[in-house]
């Protein structure tokens, strides 16, 4: 069997802003309850950043962790994409402002767009990027300051969302080209600008000249959430004759639990073998799949040789799967 070149994971870190906003605490400014949100999205509290805090502040602190995971100098790195929705400034690439916080020197560094899903986005560009022989080693961040985007007036978005940031490592390694393999094994992407009305934000550089408010018609998000992640994770798990219930971890994107638990109670996955952090970190849009990534490989029960199955969906709306072997 020939060899192939695959994008391995060698590390994994990630960085929650220390300041915690509960539903309580929303509830005393907010007509809303603790009640409600635990019952229709399953969250418990989220993490804000402080002021002056930028999105490339967090993703350098998740960068920095993954580096230490993996035992390597950002030098030694010569990939950075980073998946935000929130950049620091609308140019240039706040990858290129975390280049320069790891004092990284000269790399390929951009930025991904793609909402929610734009974690999947960015490790499916590392991947080409790695298996091409573009690049030798790379940094796929997710980060996000959503806070920054809300509109703290309306109840039905803004208790819904965190900020945060995850970084993986990924290394270019030679490989038989077999599902035993480790690194990213096949992805699945896509996304359906017909729908770009349901989850977008008010404002930008060309259109208004203003930053915006996050605006969602949230019943309509939900309804297409549950067909499309699942729908793309049968697809991806497809491309290698699997089913999805053959998956160590299930890692989707963390918006709402009873999402989560319809896609997993579809795909035939059992609830503890599926990453859940929305209660403790709410909806960190690019940034949910690393932190929980992060989160399993902490608690030590995502081991070397898992197969893991991310799926994510957002605004676009653009979604996407990625299987790998951890
Ligand atoms: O990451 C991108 C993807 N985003 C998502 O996946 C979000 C997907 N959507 C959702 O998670 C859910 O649709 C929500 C959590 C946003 C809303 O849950 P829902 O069960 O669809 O509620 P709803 O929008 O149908 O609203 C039900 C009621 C409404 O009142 P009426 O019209 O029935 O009187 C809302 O005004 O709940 C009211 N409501 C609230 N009440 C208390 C909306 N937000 C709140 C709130 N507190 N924060």
């Amino acid at each position: 069997m020939s060899g192939r070149l695959r994008a391995r994971v060698v590390g994994v870190g990630s960085y929650l802003p220390a300041r915690v906003v509960t539903n309580e605490e929303l509830s005393e400014r907010l007509p809303t309850s603790d009640t409600w949100i635990r019952e229709r999205t399953g969250i418990r509290m989220r993490h804000l950043a402080a002021e002056g805090e930028c999105t490339s502040d967090l993703a350098t602190a998740a960068a920095k962790r993954a580096l230490a995971s993996a035992g390597l100098e950002a030098a030694e790195v010569d990939l950075l994409v980073l998946a935000t929705s929130t950049p620091d400034h609308t140019f240039p690439a706040t990858a290129t402002a975390v280049q320069r916080k790891l004092a990284m020197g000269p790399a390929i560094a951009f930025d991904v767009q793609a909402v929610c899903a734009g974690f999947a986005y960015a490790l499916s560009l590392a991947h080409g990027l790695l298996a091409t022989r573009q690049a030798r080693r790379a940094l796929v961040i997710g980060a996000e300051t959503f806070s920054r985007i809300l509109d703290w007036e309306d109840r039905s978005t803004c208790v819904l969302f965190g900020d945060g940031a995850g970084a993986l490592v990924l290394e270019a390694e030679e490989q038989t080209g077999t599902v035993l393999d480790r690194g990213i094994l096949a992805v699945e992407l896509c996304a359906d600008g017909r729908h770009y009305h349901h989850l977008y934000v008010d404002g930008g550089p060309s259109s208004t000249g203003t930053v915006g408010h996050l605006r969602m018609n949230g019943r309509e998000v939900f309804r297409y959430a549950v067909t499309a992640l699942t729908d793309s994770a049968q697809r991806v798990c497809r491309k290698l004759q699997l089913e999805p219930d053959q998956v160590d971890w299930f890692v989707p994107h963390q918006a709402n639990r009873r999402i989560i638990e319809a896609v997993a109670r579809r795909l035939g996955i059992a609830l503890e073998r599926v990453a859940l952090t929305v209660d403790r970190h709410a909806n960190t849009s690019a940034a949910s799949i690393p932190l929980a990534l992060d989160e399993l490989h902490q608690s030590g029960q995502l081991e070397p040789g898992h197969l893991v199955l991310v799926s994510a969906i957002g605004g676009g709306f653009a979604w996407g799967s990625v299987l790998l072997r951890w």
